[in-house]
C-alpha cells in the first residue's frame, strides 16, 4: 500500500534525518518503496536524458547527472550555463601530479553542486591500448600504476564535495570502432595487471560511488549484464558499496531485462528519448520489469540490492539534506580557472628542443608568423559527450597576442618572420579526437604535413605546437623542425599558457603518459586485423604487453617514449640509496636519491621508478612503473625523493593458481626521467 504523507509528516520520517546512520536511512527508505517505485528508480526519466524519475510521494527528487571529464557540458546542453573548461584528461595525467587531479576533482565537484546535480559522468579511465582510439584524449594513460594514482586523487577530490564520481567505462572499452558490438577478448592476466587495477583502486582507495558499465562485451558478455564484472569482482572481491549505471543506450543490445538486473545493474540510462525523434529500445521499462519479475526471472531481494546501492549514493550526495548542510557549490570562479590553468602549465610536454631554440626571447624577436589550422580554433564544445560549455576560451593565437602586444610584430608569412609557430594537430570532429569512431591514421592530415615542410623551407626557426589528445606520427617532418610542443587540449586558459611556455615564463614539466610510436605497425594492438579493429571480436593478443611494456620488452624504438618530457633546465640524479640488500615477504624496501637542478631556471622533474624482475618463470615486462614523484627545484637547488616498495610492487598475476605472486630472486630498480632515460640503477634480492 502506498502511504500518503503531508510535507510535515515527510520531514519527520527517519530517512530524512541527516543525523541518522547512513545504512539506517537507506533501509528506512527502501522499506517504504513499492515495487512499482523500485521499477521507476531503475531507469532514466523518459523525457530527460540525464535525470532519473522523482518519486514525489517520498520526497525523492530527480537524481541528476552530467558529463564529464573536462568540465560540465552535455547534462546542461540546452541551458545557458557557462562552466570551467579544464584540460583534457590525457593532459591532466601528463602533469604526473596527482595533487592537481585532486584539485580538479574538488573544483568540478563544486561546479556540479552549483548546478544542482548529483553525479559527474567521469572519470574515464580505460587503458590506452591503441593510439587510434577516438577517446584517447578523454582517458588518462597506457600504464595502470599512473592511471591508479591519478584517478584515486581525482575521485577523492570530487567526492569530498559529496558529488558522486561515475568511473567509466567498465571495462575494456579501449576502442570506439564497433563499440556497441565488439567483444574485447582479453586474458585474465591482462585484466588483472593492466585493465582493471585503476578501477579497483577507485573502489578500494577512494570509495568510488558509481561505475558506468561499458557498451562493448568483455569476453563475450556485454558490460551491462556481465555478472563477473559487476558482481563477482566489483561487489564481492573489491567491496564496492555504490551502484552501476549503464552507458547511455548500452542496454539496447543485451540479452534481457533479467540478465542486467541479476548481474547487478542498478540503473539503465537514459530512458526512451521522446517519441518522434528517437525511440531507443530499453530493457528497464516498467512493463518489462514487471513482466520479468512476475515471470520469476529475478527476485525482489536482487532488485532491492540494486536499489539499495542507488539510494545509498543518493544519501551520500546529500540528496535529502538541506543545502546548508552540504558543501557549497560555485562555478567558473577565478579559483577554478586557476586550477584549469595550473593543469595546463604542468601538463604541456616539451617533446623536442634542438639547440635550445626555446624559450623564445621576447626582447630579441621582432617578427613572428603564426600559422596552422589550430591557431584560432576553439576546442571546448566538441568531442562527443565530453564537450564543455566553457565560460570562455583563449585560443593559441589570442594567447600569443596577449603576450606579444606592442613588443613583437605579427607577420603573415614564414619568410618575413624571425620565428614561425605552427599550431597543428587534430580537433574534435568525427575521426579525430572524438567519441564514436577511431582515427584512421597516426599521421597529421596531409595538408598540415605539407604546411610544415613548406614553412621549414622558408624559415628554419619553425616551431610546431600540437593541439591534440592522442599520439601523432612525425617521421615525415620531425627532422625539419627544431622544437615541438605537445599542448593537448589545454582548457580555457590554454592559449595564455602555451605563450608562457614558448617565451619561458613557465618551464615545461609535463611527461608523456603514453608512448608515441614511430608508425602504427609498431604498436602492440596493431599486429593484425584480429588485434585491431577486430570484427565481432577483438583479440588482445599482446596480453600485458601494452604501451612501453611492449616497446621496451620487444626493443622497438618509439618516436617518444612513455614518461618523456624536456625542461628548460637539466636535472642530475645521484646518491641512490637502497636501505636493504634483501627483502622478505612482509617487508618494505626504501629507495632514496638526490635530484639537482643543474641549470638556471627553476623547474620540476618527474622522477620515475621502474622495477625489473631479472629472472622469472614467466615472461614479464622489461620494466614496470611502480613509483613517481614530481619535485620542484629552484636554480641549482638539490632535493631528495624517497620511494617505498612492497611485495605487490614485485608481483605478477599467476593464471594457473589464480593469485598474485612475487618470485624469489634479484629485482632491479631503475630510476629515470623517462622509461628510456634511466639515470640510476640498483638492485635487491627478494626472499619469497
Ligand atoms: C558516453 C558516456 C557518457 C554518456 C552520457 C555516452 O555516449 O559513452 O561516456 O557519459 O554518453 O553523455
Amino acid at each position: 500500500m502506498q502511504e500518503k504523507y503531508s510535507q510535515e509528516e515527510l520531514a519527520k520520517l527517519p530517512f530524512m534525518d541527516s543525523d541518522l546512520d547512513l545504512e539506517k536511512r537507506v533501509e528506512d527508505l527502501l522499506g517504504r518503496l513499492t515495487l512499482e517505485e523500485k521499477f521507476s528508480l531503475s531507469k532514466g526519466k523518459w523525457n530527460a536524458v540525464f535525470h532519473v524519475n522523482p518519486i514525489k510521494r517520498l520526497g525523492i527528487k530527480a537524481y541528476k547527472m552530467t558529463d564529464g571529464p573536462h568540465g560540465i557540458g552535455s547534462g546542461v546542453l540546452i541551458s545557458r550555463i557557462k562552466t570551467t573548461y579544464f584540460p583534457g584528461a590525457i593532459g591532466r595525467c601528463a602533469t604526473w601530479n596527482p595533487k592537481l587531479s585532486e584539485e580538479f576533482g574538488i573544483a568540478i565537484g563544486q561546479e556540479v553542486r552549483e548546478i544542482g546535480f548529483n553525479m559527474l559522468l567521469a572519470p574515464g579511465i580505460n587503458i590506452l591500448r591503441t593510439p587510434l582510439c577516438g577517446r584517447t584524449f578523454e582517458y588518462q594513460t597506457e600504464d595502470p600504476y599512473l592511471n591508479s594514482r591519478t584517478v584515486v586523487a581525482l575521485v577523492k577530490g570530487l567526492q569530498s564535495q559529496r558529488i558522486a564520481a561515475c568511473v567509466k567505462h567498465y571495462a575494456c572499452n579501449n576502442q570506439e570502432h564497433e563499440r556497441f558490438k565488439v567483444s574485447s577478448e582479453v586474458s585474465e592476466r591482462a585484466l588483472q595487471e593492466i585493465y582493471l587495477p585503476a578501477f579497483k583502486a577507485t573502489v578500494q582507495e577512494a570509495d568510488a560511488w558509481c561505475f558506468m558499465a561499458c557498451y562493448n562485451k568483455v569476453n563475450g558478455i556485454y558490460g551491462c549484464e556481465n555478472k563477473n564484472l559487476l558482481k563477482d569482482r566489483l561487489r564481492d572481491e573489491w567491496g564496492f558499496r555504490g551502484f552501476v549505471v549503464s552507458d547511455w543506450f548500452a542496454t539496447q543490445y543485451v540479452t534481457s531485462t533479467e540478465s542486467c538486473i541479476n548481474a547487478g545493474l542498478s540503473l539503465e540510462m537514459p530512458g526512451r528519448l521522446s517519441g518522434l525523434l528517437l525511440l531507443i529500445p530499453s530493457k528497464f521499462t516498467k512493463k518489462q520489469l514487471r513482466k520479468a519479475f512476475l515471470g520469476g526471472k529475478f527476485s525482489e531481494e536482487t532488485l532491492n540490492e540494486n536499489i539499495r546501492r542507488f539510494l545509498r549514493v543518493m544519501f551520500l550526495t546529500g540528496h535529502f539534506d538541506e543545502k546548508s548542510k552540504l558543501p557549497p557549490g560555485s562555478r567558473a570562479t577565478p579559483e577554478h580557472i586557476t586550477v584549469s590553468r595550473r593543469i595546463a602549465e604542468e601538463g604541456i610536454v616539451l617533446l623536442k628542443n634542438e639547440n635550445n631554440i626555446l624559450p623564445l626571447n621576447i626582447e630579441k624577436i621582432t617578427k613572428i608568423a603564426v600559422l596552422g589550422p589550430n591557431a584560432k580554433k576553439k576546442m571546448a564544445f566538441g568531442g562527443g559527450s565530453s564537450l564543455v560549455r566553457s565560460k570562455y576560451e583563449i585560443t593559441p593565437l589570442k594567447g600569443l597576442q596577449n603576450k606579444c602586444q606592442g613588443k613583437i610584430e605579427f607577420v603573415k608569412t614564414a619568410a618575413e618572420a624571425d620565428v614561425t609557430i605552427i599550431f597543428a594537430g587534430l580537433n574534435h570532429k568525427g575521426g579525430n579526437d572524438c567519441e564514436g569512431s577511431d582515427r584512421k591514421s597516426l599521421d597529421l592530415p596531409q595538408k598540415q604535413i605539407d604546411l610544415i615542410k613548406q614553412t621549414t623551407q622558408e624559415n628554419k626557426n619553425t616551431i610546431v605546437v600540437l593541439i591534440n589528445g592522442s599520439p601523432i606520427a612525425m617521421d615525415d617532418w620531425i627532422d625539419k623542425v627544431p622544437a615541438i610542443i605537445e599542448a593537448w587540449y589545454a582548457g580555457l586558459e590554454g592559449g595564455n599558457v602555451i605563450a608562457d611556455i614558448l617565451f619561458g615564463n613557465i618551464n615545461p614539466s609535463g611527461k608523456l603518459p603514453i608512448t608515441f610510436p614511430k608508425k602504427l605497425s609498431d604498436s602492440p594492438a596493431h599486429q593484425s586485423p584480429k588485434t585491431y579493429p577486430g570484427t565481432d571480436k577483438v583479440f588482445y593478443e599482446e596480453g600485458i604487453f601494452v604501451g612501453y611494456r611492449h616497446f621496451d620488452t620487444k626493443n622497438i624504438e618509439p618516436l617518444f617514449p612513455f614518461g618523456h618530457g624536456l625542461s628548460y633546465t637539466t636535472f642530475t640524479y645521484e646518491n641512490l640509496q637502497i636501505d636493504k640488500e634483501t627483502m622478505s615477504e612482509n617487508d618494505k624496501i626504501s629507495i632514496s636519491l638526490d635530484i639537482i637542478n643543474a641549470g638556471e631556471p627553476a623547474g620540476a622533474e618527474v622522477v620515475q621508478l621502474y622495477v625489473q624482475d631479472v629472472e622469472s618463470s614467466i615472461e614479464r615486462p622489461l620494466k614496470e612503473l611502480k613509483g613517481f614523484q614530481k619535485i620542484f627545484l629552484g636554480p641549482s637547488e638539490k632535493g631528495s625523493v624517497t620511494f617505498e616498495l612492497s611485495k605487490p610492487d614485485l608481483s605478477f598475476y599467476d593464471e594457473t593458481n589464480h593469485c598474485w605472486t612475487a618470485e624469489q630472486g634479484i629485482f632491479k630498480i631503475l630510476l629515470g626521467s623517462s622509461s628510456r632515460d634511466i639515470r640510476l640503477e640498483g638492485q635487491f634480492e627478494y626472499l619469497a
